[in-house]
């Protein structure tokens, strides 16, 4: 487009950096989003850094991110990264793959399959159906330790059934914990900064055995890893329709006309199918997981999101999709929690496909483009009060308007934008109904009767958790426990 010694724009403010290595010194290595706010408010909504002649630009702002957004086009790549993406696979799955028609094809295809409320209804009521079983879990394991367990199985089991029509075993499912592995490694692989490879991407030259060769046995294992969960369910979901005996999914749909698909279009199929499962059984898990927590530390909300369930539909049966637009402010509670807990920090980075200009700053093209989302999640200029798990933000009064919506901020932007969003909404919400019409959500006793009231803090990776807690779940009467012990009729 233009030439940097042509352009009148300088490059965002930041820190100052060293010569050669830039400003790899000042880069964190854990919580990075709270280095990168830092430099928020040091140098406004865009800063950047240069790592080794990279231009890093880092966005704390909303709206700059709108405007990264209007010029998607521009802004929808993203980084070629050595460890993660070419060493152990990633770039073969959506959430890496560069921008151009495999990435199209790819979109289409899950846009196809889960891209409104219209093409997500047909799931819906396999939705209701595993979060029945979730509560069933907790209802026979209530063990905190095991909570999370319990949240990753229903959403590995919703997923596996969406996309290969595989019903997961209720013990330990050797696909779950394909999957588990695989999103394990991915969060690892992909930490920025936590590979040198990805800085001096010529290092993948050295020799495995050789001084700084170390990380090529590691790359190896999560290949083996990433390899098997792309080809071990999908050759399950083609054993099935072989046999007859397949469920509808997206696999065996794609494959009606098996015959007539060229390798790349299976090939597409196949990672779209693996790129689904890896990016959204693990997501929603966390915001899930939050939701406990929250409730722990707020049992105001807990008590006011029962009673509105409580008179909407009362206690002979479990709360259903239909209710939802009936129930707003658990409605706000599901919003609260995609705001509250921030499943990608610092989202998934993007590159910059030419040369730009961003909020009268100049963009090189290369340069790799970090949103902030737990900043903008947290601007108290947006949300008063930020670390309140407070859902009274979404809903408007004749007095005050609703806070921003976080949705726009939480998934990401441009033609990168999450295109699992409703999906996991969908499964957000059903949990977190289903759960606050059963079971109560309390605080834990210590080993001196003293309350356990857990902090919320984030692991660390490019998916984020809540670090563990301990809480206590209860039905909250024999009514409730026989809804739970019910079978669903739906
Ligand atoms: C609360 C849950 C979730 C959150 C907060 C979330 C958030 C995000 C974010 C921030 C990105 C990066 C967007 C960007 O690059 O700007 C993303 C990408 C992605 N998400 Fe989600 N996500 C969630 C659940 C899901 C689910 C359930 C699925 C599965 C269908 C999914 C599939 C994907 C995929 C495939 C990508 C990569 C898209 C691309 O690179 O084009 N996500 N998500």
């Amino acid at each position: 487009m233009f030439s940097r010694s042509k352009n009148p724009a300088p490059l965002p403010p930041g820190p100052k950096g060293i010569p050669i290595v830039g400003n790899i010194l000042d880069m964190p290595s854990e919580r990075e989003w709270i280095t990168f706010a830092d430099w928020g408010a040091q140098y406004g909504g865009i800063s950047s850094v240069t790592l080794m002649g990279q231009t890093m630009i880092i966005v704390n702002s909303t709206e700059v991110m709108e405007e990264l957004d209007k010029k998607g086009s521009l802004y929808s790549d993203r980084p070629r990264l050595e460890m993660g993406g070419e060493l152990v696979g990633y770039s073969k799955t959506l959430v890496l793959v560069p921008y151009g028609n495999r990435f199209r094809n790819y979109r289409r295809h899950v846009s196809k399959l889960i891209g409104s409320n219209n093409a997500m209804a047909q799931f819906m009521p396999m939705e209701e159906l595993e979060t029945h079983k979730f509560l069933k879990r907790v209802l026979a394991d209530p063990n905190p330790d095991e909570l999370s367990q319990h949240l990753r199985k229903t959403s590995g089991s919703i997923i596996m059934k969406l996309i290969y029509g595989i019903e997961v075993q209720e013990k330990r499912d050797p696909f779950v914990e394909l999957i588990e592995h695989a999103n394990d490694n991915f969060s690892l692989a992909t930490k920025p900064g936590a590979f040198l490879v990805d800085v001096f991407p010529s290092l993948r030259y050295i020799p495995p055995g050789f001084p700084g060769g170390g990380f090529h046995a590691l790359a190896a294992k999560w290949a083996k890893a990433f390899n098997d969960m792309v080809e071990v369910p999908y050759s399950y979901a083609k054993e099935m329709i072989a046999n007859g005996t397949a469920p509808v999914s997206f696999v065996s749909t794609s494959l009606e006309d098996e015959a007539k698909l060229t390798p790349e279009e299976i090939f597409e199929i196949k990672h779209t199918a693996a790129s689904v499962y890896g990016a959204g059984a693990d997501t929603t898990v966390s915001d899930q997981y939050a939701f406990f927590l929250a409730m722990i530390r707020h049992p105001e909300v807990l008590k006011k999101a029962q009673a509105e369930i409580d008179s909407v539909v009362g206690n002979d049966r479990l709360p259903s999709f239909s209710d939802r637009e009936n129930l707003p402010y658990v409605n706000a509670v599901v919003t609260e929690a995609l705001r509250w807990n921030s499943v990608a920090p610092t989202g998934v980075p993007h590159r910059a496909m030419d040369d730009g200009v961003i909020a009268g700053y100049f963009i090189p093209k290369g340069s790799i483009i970090i949103t902030n989302l737990w900043y903008m999640l947290n601007d108290p200029s947006i949300y008063p009060d930020p670390f309140k798990f407070d859902p009274e933000r979404h809903i408007s009064t004749s007095d005050k308007p609703a806070q921003r919506d976080p949705r726009t901020i939480c998934f990401g932007f441009g033609r990168r934008i999450c295109p699992g969003l409703h999906l996991a909404e969908a499964s957000l919400w059903i949990l977190i109904a289903m759960s606050l019409a059963v079971f109560d959500i309390k605080p834990a006793f210590d080993e001196e009767g003293k309350l356990i009231i857990p902090e919320h803090e984030l692991t660390g990776g490019t998916i984020s958790h809540p670090k563990p807690f301990k809480c206590s779940i209860k039905p909250r009467s024999e009514k409730a426990v026989s809804l739970i012990s019910a079978e669903l009729s739906r």
